[in-house]
C-alpha cells in the first residue's frame, strides 16, 4: 500500500525513496537511492510487516540523494520516525542545541532534526510534543510521524507545504496530494496550516495547534482513479497532450452556454462593477503557468484595454512593484501549491489586492487563499511537462479576457459570441493538429544530431516560443532558447550556424512579414528552419520543414500552435531515451521556495 502511495506520487519528482512500518514494538525501516523500483527490489530481498507505516520519496536539497539522507529518519532512541517534506531553514541552530545535549545525528539533512526534536521531548503523549515542538521550526513542512509509544497512531502537521488526509473502510490515509489516496476514497481532509490530525484505524482526530479539539469538513474529489493511469499510451505526457479536446471543451463548457454563446456568469470572478474599477492586472506564475499568463496578458490587453502586467512569482515576491487601487492579482498553479505562487499572493492580498486564482485542483493552497477561482478542469496531470494544464489556463484567459471586454463596453454582446463560437472551434482544431503527428515525429527523428534549437516569434507567437523551448529542455534536455524574433540580431545571432534548428511561428497577421524577415536572416547563417504557421502561403526558399495551423482570431491561433511544439517536444524526447513524465531533476510540484 505504502508503494502504491508513493508510485501515485511518483510523478512530482525524487530522487530517493524510503518507507518505515511499526512491526513488533520496532521500526522496519527500508530505503533505496533512486527510482521506487531499487525500493521494491529491496523489499523484496527483505521484507516488511505492520498495518501503520510511512512513506516518501526524497527530493533532495539539504545533502545529496542517498540512501543514510533518504527518508523516514529516526531520532537518537529509535522512536520515532518522520518523513517531511519541506525544509527546515533553521536546522543548523537546533542542531546544533541538540548536540549539546549529546544527540548524535546521522545525516546530513534538515528533516533529522525534527526527528531528533521530537525524540527528544516526546514523553509519550505526541500531540503535546508536538505543540511543544511545532514553534520552534522555522521553514515549511509536511510530516508524517510515526512514535513507538503509540504505536497505532500516525500524526501529520503541516506548515506552507500540502498535505491530505482520508479515512475508509477502517483505514486511514495521508498524502501529499490527493493522487495517493484517490484510490481509497474521495472524501479527504485538507490541512491547514499547524492543523494536527491523528490517524487511526477507526477515524481521524483533529486538533488546533493548541491541542483543542477541531471539527473538519472534507472535501469530496470528483477525479477518477483512473484519470491518473496510463490508458494504453507510452507516457502519461502523451496521453495528455491527447486529452486536451476533451478538456479543452468541458473546461469552456463549464463558463460558457454552449447553446447561446454566452457566459455563466456566476462562475466568473468578475462583477460589472468590478470590471469596470479595475484599473490593473497583475499575473503572477511559474514556469510553465507563467507562460500561460503571458498569453493572458497579451488577450486581455488586446480584448479588455486594461493594462497587465505577467510577472515570474518567486521575482514578483520580492519586488518592490509600484502597486496602485483597482488592482487584481491572477496567481496561475496547475497544482496550486506552488510555495513562490503562494508567496506572492500573499504578498499581494498584504498590499491591498483582490487575489483569484486560476488552478487546476480543488481546494488547493492557491484556491482557498483567494477571493476567487477559476478552475481549469483539466483532470489530473501526471506528466511532470505540463501540457492539457497549460492549455486550458490559456483557454480560461481567453474566457477571462472576452468576459471583461464585454463587460466593460469594449465590445457588444454580439461581438462576444462571436469569439466564444470560435473557442467552441479550438477542441476540433487541436484534434486536426494531433492528426499531424506523424509528420512531425518525422520531422524529430531527422533532428537527432541537432544540439541547440532556437524558437522565434514576436508578440504572443515569442511567448509560444517561450513555452516550447521550455518543453523541449525539461524533457529532452536540448539546449533551446526562444527569442523575440526582432531580438535576435541584437547579439544572439552569433551563435546561429549551419547545425543549428530555427523554430520559427508565424501566426499573428500584423507582424508576419516582420516575422519572416527574421527568418530569412537565419537562413542566410545557414540555419535549418522550420515554419509553424497559419498562412499557407508562407513557404519557399530555405524552410526545410512547414507546418500548417488551421485558420482563425490571432488572438487564439497560439492555443493551437502549441499542440504542435508539445507533440515536438514529446518526440524529440522520445528518440533521445528520455524518460519523459519524470525528468531527471524536475518536480512536478515545487513547495519549496
Ligand atoms: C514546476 C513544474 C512545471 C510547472 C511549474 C509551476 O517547475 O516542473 O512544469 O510549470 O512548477 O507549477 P504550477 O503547479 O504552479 O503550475
Amino acid at each position: 500500500m505504502l508503494i502504491a502511495g508513493l508510485t501515485g506520487l511518483e510523478y512530482r519528482g525524487y530522487d530517493s525513496a524510503g518507507i518505515a512500518t511499526i512491526f513488533e514494538d520496532a521500526f522496519q525501516v527500508r530505503k533505496a537511492s533512486g527510482r521506487l523500483c531499487n525500493l521494491e527490489e529491496e523489499l523484496h530481498k527483505h521484507p516488511v510487516s505492520g498495518h501503520v507505516g510511512i512513506g516518501h520519496t526524497r527530493w533532495a536539497t539539504h545533502g545529496k540523494p542517498s540512501v543514510v539522507n533518504c527518508h523516514p529518519h529516526c531520532d537518537h532512541s529509535g522512536r520515532v520516525a518522520v518523513v517531511h517534506n519541506g525544509i527546515i531553514e533553521n536546522y543548523l541552530e537546533l542542531k546544533e542545541m541538540l548536540m549539546r545535549q549529546g544527540i548524535v545525528f546521522r545525516t546530513e539533512t534538515d528533516t533529522e532534526v525534527v526527528a531528533q526534536l521530537l525524540g527528544y521531548y516526546d514523553q509519550g503523549d505526541m500531540l503535546a510534543t508536538l505543540q511543544k515542538v511545532l514553534p520552534m521550526l522555522q521553514g515549511s513542512f509536511a510530516l508524517g510521524i510515526l512514535s513507538l509509544r503509540e504505536p497505532e497512531k500516525i500524526f501529520a502537521v503541516r506548515l506552507g507545504c500540502p498535505l491530505i488526509v482520508g479515512s475508509a473502510d477502517g483505514a486511514s490515509y495521508l498524502g501529499s496530494d490527493v493522487s495517493a489516496l484517490l484510490e481509497y476514497t474521495r472524501d479527504m481532509f485538507i490541512l491547514e496550516d499547524l492543523e494536527i490530525a491523528v490517524l487511526q484505524e477507526k477515524g481521524i482526530a483533529f486538533y488546533h495547534p493548541d491541542g483543542t479539539p477541531l471539527e473538519k469538513k472534507s472535501l469530496h474529489i470528483s477525479w477518477s482513479a483512473s484519470a491518473a493511469q496510463k490508458d494504453g499510451f507510452d507516457h502519461f505526457m502523451l496521453k495528455e497532450i491527447y486529452e486536451q479536446p476533451q478538456v479543452l471543451l468541458s473546461t469552456l463548457k463549464h463558463y460558457v452556454e454552449e447553446e447561446t454563446f454566452t457566459f455563466r456568469w456566476d462562475t466568473l470572478p468578475f462583477t460589472k462593477e468590478q470590471a469596470l474599477n479595475l484599473e490593473r492586472i497583475t499575473i503572477v506564475a511559474c514556469g510553465t503557468a507563467y507562460h500561460a499568463g503571458m498569453m493572458g496578458k497579451a488577450m486581455i490587453e488586446r480584448l479588455a484595454r486594461i493594462k497587465v502586467e505577467a510577472d515570474i512569482a518567486s521575482e514578483y515576491r520580492y519586488s518592490e512593484t509600484m502597486s496602485g487601487e483597482g488592482e487584481t492579482l491572477i496567481a496561475v498553479s496547475q497544482s496550486g501549491e506552488t510555495a513562490d505562487t503562494i508567496a506572492a499572493l500573499r504578498k499581494a492580498k498584504e498590499r491591498g489586492h483582490r487575489v483569484i486564482a486560476l488552478t487546476n485542483v480543488i481546494g488547493s493552497s492557491v484556491a482557498r487563499e483567494s477571493d476567487a477561482v477559476m478552475y481549469t478542469l483539466a483532470g489530473p496531470e501526471i506528466a511532470v511537462a505540463s501540457t492539457k494544464a497549460y492549455s486550458t489556463q490559456v483557454l480560461l484567459f481567453a474566457v477571462l479576457a472576452v468576459a471583461l471586454a464585454q463587460l466593460r463596453g469594449q465590445i457588444t454582446a454580439q461581438e462576444s459570441a462571436d469569439y466564444l463560437r470560435e473557442l467552441f472551434s479550438i477542441p476540433g482544431k487541436v484534434d486536426a493538429i494531433l492528426d499531424c503527428r506523424p509528420q512531425v515525429e518525422a520531422f524529430a527523428r531527422q533532428q537527432i544530431s541537432c544540439k541547440d534549437i532556437f524558437f522565434i516569434g514576436r508578440q504572443m507567437d515569442y511567448y509560444t516560443s517561450l513555452e516550447a523551448a521550455l518543453k523541449l529542455k525539461e524533457i529532452s534536455y536540448l539546449h533551446s532558447e526562444a527569442y523575440a524574433a526582432g531580438e535576435l540580431k541584437h547579439g544572439t545571432i552569433a551563435l546561429i550556424d549551419d547545425s543549428t534548428l530555427v523554430v520559427a511561428i508565424a501566426t499573428q497577421e500584423k507582424i508576419i512579414e516582420k516575422t519572416m524577415s527574421n527568418v530569412q536572416e537565419v537562413v542566410a547563417r545557414g540555419a535549418t528552419i522550420l515554419l509553424v504557421t497559419s498562412h499557407p502561403e508562407l513557404d519557399g526558399a530555405g524552410i526545410a520543414e512547414r507546418w500548417l495551423v488551421p485558420q482563425g482570431r490571432d488572438l487564439f491561433l497560439p492555443m493551437l500552435t502549441m499542440v504542435y511544439m508539445q507533440l515536438f517536444a514529446y518526440y524529440m524526447a522520445l528518440q533521445k531515451g528520455c524518460d519523459i513524465d519524470k525528468p531527471r531533476n524536475l518536480a512536478k510540484s515545487v513547495t519549496v521556495e
